[in-house]
C-alpha cells in the first residue's frame, strides 16, 4: 500500500513537471507517448485506490459537476486600477507627480516594466502549497469563485513548487495574474467555433473571459486558456521585497511569468523601452495593450500610497488604440482578380491609431451575414499593425431600428453582368471574362508579383480603360506612344515603365507562375511546381493526377492548375508571353544552391518550427544540401519536425497528433552526421 502511495506521488510530481515543461516553458522533455503512459498508470492506480485521489492530482483538473452559479469571494487586497500615460512626456509627468511621495530613506528608484496583459485578472490562493481557490477580478473588492474553471488551465500549478528543486512557499500564498489566450490559440478556437456553427469571439480577451465564466468546467477545459502571473498579494511568510525578485520567485515556484519583463535604472531607459514596444507589440504571441511601469522596491511602492483608485507607484503606458467605433454609412463591393466579389465598409471617418480611416474590409458576405452587420449600424473597427482596418462587428445595443439588412448583389458592380453565387463556397463570383475590374486586378497583381515598378492599380486601371490591355501579356506589347497618351505619363516615366516591363521578362519561372494568379498558387506552390516541371510547357500538359501526386500539393490547387491550362484563353495568354520573349523555363542556377537529391537526408521530409540558432532559411538550405526536403506544414508525410525554442503551437501539436518525430538542432546535426 505504502509503495502504491509513493508511486502515485512520484507520478503526480512527474506529470506536474511535464505539464510545466510543456505549458509554461514551451519546452517539453518527454514524448507524447511517454506522457500518456504516465497518465495511464496514474489513472489505473487511482481507479484501484480511489481513497488515494487528492484534489491536486493531474487527473482531477476537470471536476465532476457544473456549478449552479458563482460564489462571491472577497479579495485579500483590493484590485485597483492604474493611471495612464501615452507617451514619454506623460511618463515623465507621472514620475514628477509621484516621486515626491517616496520616503526619504527609500533606495534610489529602479523600475520594472511588464506587458499589460489583455485578459481576465485572476487571484490564486495556495494553502500549504495546494491551489485552493481562484477568483476573478469582479469589482476589484469582490470577485467570483472560478476555482473549478481555473483548475483546467494546464499552465496553472495545482501544487507548488512545481519544479522539484523549487523554493518552499509560505503556508499561505496569494498570487495575482492574468488569464489570457494566445493569439494562435484564439485563431484556432475561432476556426473551430465557426466550423461548429457557433459565433466566433471578437478578440482573445473576450474568448478568455467568456471561457472562464462558464458554469461547466468541461467547457472551459476545452478552451486554450493560459496564464501569466505578476504579483504576490498576500503571504504569511517571507517573500521578496522587490517586484523584480518577485517575478523570479514566482517563476522558480513554477508559475508562468512573462518573458518580456524588464528592469531599468533610469527613466530614460524606461521610456526608450516603452517606445520600442509600440512597434514590437505585433510580435508578442498574446495581445498586449500597453506596458505597466512599476516602482521596483515594494516597501517604497507601498509607502507611496494610493490616489483615488490608483496606486502612485505604477502607471500604464497605453499603446495607440487599435479599435474605434463609428457609423457604417454604406457597403461597397470590390471585384477581385478571380472574379470574387468582396464587400467593404464605407465609414463615417474616424481616427484609428493615428490615421483617419473611412473604409474597412468586411472579409466576405458570409462574415457580414454571420455578424449581422447592417447599414447604419454603429460598428467596431480595428486595425492591427499594418493590416488594413476591418469591421469587428456591430454594437447591437445602439440600434435604433433604422438600420438596413444588406442584400447580396445580384449583378457585378463593375460590368453589370449577373453574378454566380451557386458554388459550394460562400463566395459570390462575377464570371464575365471581360469584366474590367477583374482585369485591372489581374494586371496589377501580375505587375506586383513580376516586380514591374511603376505599374500600380491606378496605371492598370488607365490601361484597361483605354483598352490597351486585354490581359497581362499585353503589357509586353505596349508602345511608347500608348503610354504617353495616358494621364500622368511623361517621356521619362513612360521610358522607365517600358524598361521595367522589359526587365521583368527575365524573372525566374516560379515568379512568373505565381504572377499568373492561379487559385492556390502562391510563391511556395509555384516553387514546388518549378522544381517538378522546369518549364511552363511541361507544366501545361501535366494532368491533374500527376499534379496531385506532388508532395505538398493539395487536390484543390492541383485541380485549379490543370483547369487553368485547359482554358483556351489562358493558352493564348501563355503564347503571347512566349512571343514577347518572356522567359518560360527555369535556368539551372535558380535551384537552391547545392541542393542535392542524394545525401544522408535523401527521401526525408522536414518541417521547421520555433526559433533556432540560425535563420530558418540557412537550416532549410543545409537540409536540402544533404538531400532532404523542407516543407511548410506538418502532414502525414512529414518525417521530422525540427523544433527550436518557443515552437509555434499548431505545427507542434499537429506533429504530436500524427506522431511525427520531433528533433532539435543537435539531433538534426547528428542525423546529417551519422548517416553521412
Ligand atoms: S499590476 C502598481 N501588472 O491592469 C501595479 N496589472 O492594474 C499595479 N494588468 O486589472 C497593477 N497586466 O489586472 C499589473 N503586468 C501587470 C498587468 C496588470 C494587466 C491589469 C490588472 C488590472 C489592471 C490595472
Amino acid at each position: 500500500m505504502n509503495h502504491v502511495k509513493s508511486r502515485i506521488d512520484q507520478l503526480r510530481q512527474q506529470i506536474h513537471y511535464h505539464n510545466y515543461r510543456y505549458y509554461v516553458l514551451n519546452d517539453p522533455t518527454i514524448s507524447d507517448a511517454g506522457y500518456d503512459a504516465l497518465m495511464d498508470e496514474l489513472r489505473a492506480l487511482e481507479a484501484a485506490h480511489p481513497e488515494l485521489i487528492t484534489p491536486d492530482s493531474p487527473t482531477q483538473r476537470v471536476g465532476p459537476e457544473p456549478a449552479e452559479g458563482f460564489v462571491k469571494v472577497e479579495h485579500p487586497v483590493p484590485i485597483l486600477s492604474l493611471d495612464k500615460a501615452s507617451d514619454g512626456p506623460e511618463i515623465r509627468a507621472w514620475w514628477e507627480r509621484v516621486s515626491k511621495f517616496m520616503p526619504d530613506d527609500a533606495p534610489p528608484p529602479t523600475w520594472v516594466v511588464e506587458p499589460k496583459l489583455d485578459g481576465l485578472t485572476v487571484v490564486l490562493h495556495y494553502e500549504g502549497g495546494l491551489f485552493t481557490l481562484g477568483a476573478t477580478r469582479g469589482d476589484g473588492a469582490l470577485g467570483e469563485d472560478v476555482t473549478g474553471n481555473l483548475r483546467t488551465i494546464r499552465a496553472l500549478p495545482l501544487r507548488i513548487p512545481v519544479v522539484p528543486d523549487g523554493p518552499e512557499p509560505p503556508l499561505r500564498l496569494v498570487v495575482r495574474g492574468e488569464a489570457i489566450m494566445r493569439i494562435e490559440d484564439f485563431d484556432a478556437l475561432n476556426e473551430r467555433q465557426i466550423e461548429a456553427g457557433a459565433n466566433p469571439f471578437a478578440n482573445p480577451r473576450n474568448a478568455a473571459a467568456g471561457s472562464l465564466r462558464q458554469l461547466d468546467p468541461s467547457v472551459t477545459a476545452a478552451r486554450p486558456i493560459t496564464l501569466l502571473c505578476y504579483a504576490i498579494v498576500d503571504a504569511d511568510g517571507p517573500v521578496p521585497a522587490t517586484q523584480w525578485e518577485t517575478l523570479d520567485y514566482l517563476r522558480r515556484l513554477g508559475f508562468p511569468v512573462s518573458d518580456y519583463n524588464a528592469r531599468f535604472e533610469s527613466l530614460d531607459e524606461v521610456i526608450a523601452h516603452c517606445e520600442s514596444w509600440v512597434e514590437k507589440r505585433e510580435e508578442a504571441p498574446y495581445e498586449v495593450d500597453g506596458l505597466v511601469i512599476k516602482v521596483d522596491d515594494l516597501p517604497t511602492r507601498q509607502a507611496m500610497g494610493v490616489v483615488g483608485r490608483a496606486p502612485r507607484g505604477g502607471v500604464a503606458f497605453k499603446f495607440p488604440g487599435r479599435e474605434a467605433t463609428t457609423e457604417l454609412l454604406d457597403i461597397g463591393v470590390n471585384v477581385g482578380r478571380t472574379g470574387a466579389l468582396t464587400p467593404y465598409a464605407i465609414l463615417e471617418p474616424v481616427q484609428l491609431g493615428g490615421v483617419t480611416i473611412q473604409k474597412a474590409t468586411l472579409h466576405n458576405f458570409e462574415d457580414l451575414r454571420r455578424k449581422d452587420i447592417r447599414v447604419g449600424d454603429t460598428v467596431i473597427v480595428r486595425r492591427a499593425g499594418d493590416v488594413i482596418p476591418y469591421v469587428v462587428g456591430p454594437v447591437v445595443e445602439t440600434r435604433t431600428g433604422n438600420e438596413r439588412v444588406y442584400q447580396l448583389p445580384t449583378v457585378c458592380p463593375s460590368c453589370g453582368e449577373p453574378v454566380d453565387s451557386s458554388g459550394e463556397e460562400v463566395a459570390v463570383y462575377c464570371t464575365n471574362v471581360a469584366c474590367p475590374e477583374q482585369l485591372v486586378r489581374r494586371v496589377s497583381y501580375f505587375a506586383a508579383v513580376m516586380d514591374i515598378e511603376g505599374l500600380g492599380e491606378r496605371t492598370a486601371q488607365r490601361l484597361v480603360d483605354r483598352e490597351l490591355v486585354q490581359d497581362a501579356a499585353d503589357l509586353y506589347y505596349l508602345a511608347r506612344d500608348d503610354l504617353l497618351a495616358l494621364e500622368g505619363f511623361a517621356e521619362k516615366s513612360a521610358d522607365n515603365l517600358l524598361a521595367a516591363i522589359e526587365a521583368s521578362k527575365e524573372r525566374p519561372l516560379a515568379r512568373l507562375l505565381a504572377a499568373l494568379g492561379i487559385r492556390g498558387v502562391g510563391s511556395t506552390v509555384a516553387q514546388l511546381l518549378t522544381e517538378h516541371y522546369h518549364s511552363l510547357d511541361a507544366l501545361a500538359v501535366a494532368n491533374r493526377d500527376a499534379l496531385e501526386a506532388i508532395e505538398g500539393m493539395g487536390p484543390h490547387t492541383a485541380g485549379a492548375v490543370a483547369a487553368w491550362f485547359a482554358r483556351p484563353r489562358n493558352r493564348t495568354f501563355v503564347d503571347k508571353l512566349q512571343q514577347a520573349g518572356v522567359k518560360l523555363e527555369e535556368t539551372p542556377a535558380e535551384t537552391v544552391p547545392g541542393a542535392s537529391d542524394e545525401g544522408p537526408l535523401s527521401g526525408l521530409t522536414f518541417v521547421i518550427t520555433g526559433t533556432l540558432s540560425r535563420p530558418r532559411k540557412e537550416i532549410a538550405a543545409e537540409i536540402e544540401r544533404h538531400g532532404g526536403q523542407v516543407i511548410g506544414s506538418v502532414s502525414g508525410n512529414t518525417d521530422y519536425l525540427v523544433v527550436g525554442a518557443s515552437p509555434g503551437g499548431s505545427k507542434f501539436r499537429k506533429a504530436q497528433q500524427l506522431g511525427t518525430s520531433t528533433i532539435d538542432e543537435v539531433q538534426l546535426q547528428a542525423l546529417i552526421g551519422s548517416q553521412a
